[in-house]
């Protein structure tokens, strides 16, 4: 890679120097927000750590402070820097300056947001400089004013308590070997870094000082330069060209580099590469990415910006065997997340060999001899790192034909996707046993299902767990119950795709409402309302299937199923995936008329075994017996009552009237808007709210007033037989939206309601008006987090109101440019509890 193209031309054809003084009033800035940060009452969200380190060997500057935050933390958009590593000094004149300045914290592809490829794509600009991931660690090395050169590394510099080597003082003793053969000093180097006002960023690997996964021999070992930040405030860094250049100089290991000129290049040379784990025949640990990026091109100016492209395999592999090696040598609990099969072949190469050699085990635990054991490993497999990380795979190929029995399958589903009537059609077809959520009453019901299932299962090859498990919490449950109590089963998920809701509330409905009251709680002969509530309460709490991360992650297999297909289709997805994942758990695929009569059979001729009452779900009650002959039961119904009245607007239409003001506003309020909805905190639905339920107490009878427009309301729907999952509509009202209100925590816009037609009649012969109780109109956007009631909007606006926006209340507005008028619809909302 050394030999690569530059793309910026060669040889003496460098790119300028980039040079910027530190202004100290910005410096000031920036240490001032930290140190607020740092002690402000109450705490920003996250959290700023200052270290103090003395500069013995440095006359001038006596110290120098390290500034953190957490790791976490970075995601956010509201830190006053994201510079990794940042240590900042006063002089004898008390002006500050920036001592070292790390990179701007980046990500990988798909991290964030910000990573996503089409993200990359559209904001990122050329020429794209790509640099090997070396894999060691970071070293800053800085020129203090008075000729000291600062080595520091992540987030501190100098000398440990210990005695141990801290990693600072190794990258010195490496750095003072290097200079040395060049005949240079570090008060040389210090002085170059200190005029240029900029620090130099190596990565410290020697696999004598410290190994980490991937191999540095001596041949290799060194401090491997692979940047060049201006010590600023902003982030700005060297082009790599010039990175290289400066290695040459100095005796620095330069690090790899290729530069393309296109995004899409750039993408399928990454994804190649990650095939392999390896770039030209070695193992890496990924790529830096080095452009500029504008959030907005065209609009805001492009600036230096990074990302990465970590290879996934085999080097998590590696990072597994080498924390499980450590586990088995000082006696710990082994985590075996991935690749179970070669792992455990790995180990069992690993404790023989540090059995035979106590030796092994003390080195490795010092991070000595781990490259060699997993190499030898390899080479007494035959196997290649990459082959070694696929050998899952195959193996997984051979353990699935190993199971003939012991399968659950676990719905992922709502209400009348067809869980049951499946159920029922494998029974007839295959004799799998059956076991309803349903049909179980009582406390601790998640428990007490699974160990019925498990208890089937000694009787039946194959169990249904019919349950809707819509929620990742209930899949968890059943994984992590049935791990416990019986490790051999096989966990296949039969996954309802809720994608086109609309579909599948229109084939769900119809389906439940042909059903009637022939199921155990969902009646909807009887209580058709209640049954479109509780529906819609399933689908809205659907959390779909990720496969890449737990709790899904814990499935064996998974099969797509749609909830509008049918079940006869649905039945045959499963049998012939079935045969195809377990040939030897399904042999043959049962015939067409086989299927067709088990689904009918399903379908016709089903009836629960006992019924609950809709409200008792869950509850410890005693389930009334069966009608005969599928016959309705009539049902006291307990109505929910009103919550609080609403004029609903689009969410639609909120959300693009935010982003349309948000393009040209960049304060405080658009930092906050988007960690809200990166953070997924954005209201899904927007109201006004007219009167809660909480102030009824306060204003009877208007609570009186809006109670009953909502009960007359209901009657005159179900009048006319009209089922829907909304509570009914008792007028319109338009929504003009003013201005948009926050503080850290909190916010709101501040609506005007302006009645349609403020002369018309309502039908009962009264002028219509509509009273909002609060002091200020309002929608809530999104709170901070659960901590924080949606409610609080309404202490925001009220000092809103007295104090303005100051620094110290921390208070941002923004006016809606043409002040947008919305369509709002008044409806009365139901509380959940009855
Ligand atoms: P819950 O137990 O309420 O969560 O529903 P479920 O997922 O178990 O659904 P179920 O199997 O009870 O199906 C709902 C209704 O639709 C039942 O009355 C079934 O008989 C009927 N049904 C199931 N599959 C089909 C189908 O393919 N076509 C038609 N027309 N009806 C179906
Ligand atoms: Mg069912």
């Amino acid at each position: 890679m050394d030999g690569a193209q530059t793309g910026y031309g060669t040889g003496t054809d460098l790119p300028e120097v980039p040079y910027e003084a530190q202004d100290t009033r910005e410096v000031e800035q920036l240490l001032r927000a930290l140190e607020d940060a740092a002690k402000r009452s109450p705490p920003p969200a996250y959290t700023v750590r200052r270290n103090r380190f003395s500069v013995a060997s440095s006359k001038h500057g006596s110290y120098v402070d390290s500034w953190k935050m957490n790791d976490w933390d970075y995601k956010r958009k509201d830190l006053p820097t994201y510079a990794r590593g940042l240590f900042i000094t006063r002089d004898e004149h008390k002006q500050p300056s920036i001592v070292v300045r790390g990179y701007d914290k980046f990500f990988n592809v798909n991290e964030t947001p910000d990573t996503w490829w089409d993200k990359i794509e559209k904001r990122t600009q050329g020429p794209y400089e790509i640099t090997l991931k070396e894999n060691g660690c970071i070293i800053f090395l800085s020129g203090l004013a008075d000729g000291t050169l600062l080595v520091c590394s992540k987030s501190s510099t100098g000398d440990r308590d210990d005695g141990e080597i801290s990693h600072s003082r190794a990258g010195e003793n490496r750095l003072e070997k290097q200079l040395e053969q060049l005949g240079k000093s570090k008060q040389d180097l210090a002085r170059d870094l200190y005029a240029r006002n900029i620090t130099a960023v190596a990565e410290l690997c020697d696999d004598s000082f410290e190994e980490h996964i991937l191999a540095y021999g001596p041949e290799k070992a060194g401090l491997y330069l692979h940047g060049i930040n201006l010590n600023l405030p902003k982030f700005s860094t060297y082009p790599s060209v010039l990175v290289q250049d400066y290695a040459r100089q100095w005796g620095f290991t330069k690090t790899g580099l290729i530069l393309m000129q296109d995004i899409g290049e750039v993408r399928s040379f990454l994804e190649s590469a990650a095939e392999t784990g390896a770039y030209e025949g070695h193992d890496v640990e990924g790529f830096v990415i080095r452009c500029r990026m504008s959030p907005k091109p065209g609009s805001v100016p492009y600036q230096d910006y990074f990302f990465k492209y970590k290879f996934e395999e085999p080097y998590l592999m590696y990072r597994q065997w080498r924390e499980c090696t450590k586990a088995i040598i000082l006696e710990r609990t082994l985590n075996i997340k991935k690749h179970q099969a070669i792992t455990q072949e790995y180990l069992k190469y690993a404790r023989d060999r540090i059995a035979a050699d106590p030796g092994l085990g003390q080195g490795y635990c010092k991070n000595h001899g781990i490259i060699q054991l997993r190499n030898d490993f390899l080479a007494h497999m035959h196997l290649t790192g990459a082959e070694a990380a696929r050998f899952e795979l195959v193996h997984s190929e051979a353990a699935r034909a190993k199971v003939t029995k012991d399968v659950i399958f676990v719905p992922i589903a709502t209400i009348g996707c067809g869980k049951t009537t499946l159920a029922i059609a494998l029974g007839h077809l295959f004799g799998y046993g059956h076991i309803q959520n349903d049909d179980i009453t009582g406390s601790k019901r998640p428990p007490r299902f699974t160990d019925m299932v498990l208890d089937k299962l000694k009787t039946h090859r194959a169990v249904i767990a019919d349950r809707n498990n819509a929620q990742r919490h209930e899949r968890k449950q059943i994984l992590e119950h049935v791990e416990r109590k019986f490790l051999n089963a096989t966990m296949v998920a039969l996954n309802f795709v809720h994608d086109d809701i609309d579909a599948i509330r229109a084939v769900t409905h119809s389906r439940v409402l042909a059903r009637g009251d022939n199921h155990q709680t969902i009646q909807a002969g009887t209580e058709m309302s209640k049954v479109v509530g509780i529906m819609e309460g399933f689908i809205q709490r659907f959390e779909p299937l990720d496969a890449s991360r737990p709790p899904d992650n814990g499935f064996h297999s998974v099969i797509d199923l749609s909830p509008t297909a049918g079940s006869r289709a649905n039945l045959e997805v499963i049998v012939t995936q079935l045969h195809k994942l377990y040939p030897n758990f399904v042999k043959e695929i049962p015939p067409a008329d086989a299927m067709d009569a088990a689904v009918e059979a399903a379908i016709n001729e089903y009836t629960p075994v006992l019924r609950h009452k809709i409200a008792d779900r869950g509850k410890n009650n005693s389930p009334s017996q069966p009608p005969k002959h599928n016959q309705p039961v009539k049902q006291a119904v307990k109505k929910r009552p009103l919550e609080y009245m609403g004029v609903h607007v689009a969410t639609k239409e909120v959300i693009s009237e935010l982003e349309r003001t948000f393009s040209h506003q960049k304060g405080a309020s658009y930092r906050f808007f988007e960690q809200l909805q990166q953070a997924g905190r954005v209201q899904s639905h927007f109201h006004v709210t007219l009167m809660h339920r909480a102030s009824a107490k306060e204003r009877p009878e208007l609570w009186a007033h809006y109670s009953k427009m909502h009960a007359d309301a209901e009657a005159a729907a179900a009048a006319t037989g009209s089922v829907s999952v909304m509570p009914p509509e008792i007028g319109k009202l338009e929504v003009q939206l003013e201005r948009l209100v926050s503080d850290a925590r909190v916010m709101a816009i501040v609506v005007r309601l302006i009645s349609q037609n403020a002369n018309a009649k309502a039908d009962d012969g009264e002028t219509q008006t509509w009273t909002c109780v609060n002091r200020v109109s309002h929608i809530t956007v999104g709170t901070r987090d659960d901590s924080v009631k949606p409610k609080e909007s309404n202490d925001l606006l009220v000092r809103w109101l007295n104090e303005g926006c100051t620094e110290e209340n921390g208070i941002a507005d923004v006016v809606f440019e043409g002040k947008p008028t919305l369509h709002g619809v008044v409806r009365g909302v139901l509380s959940r509890h009855v």
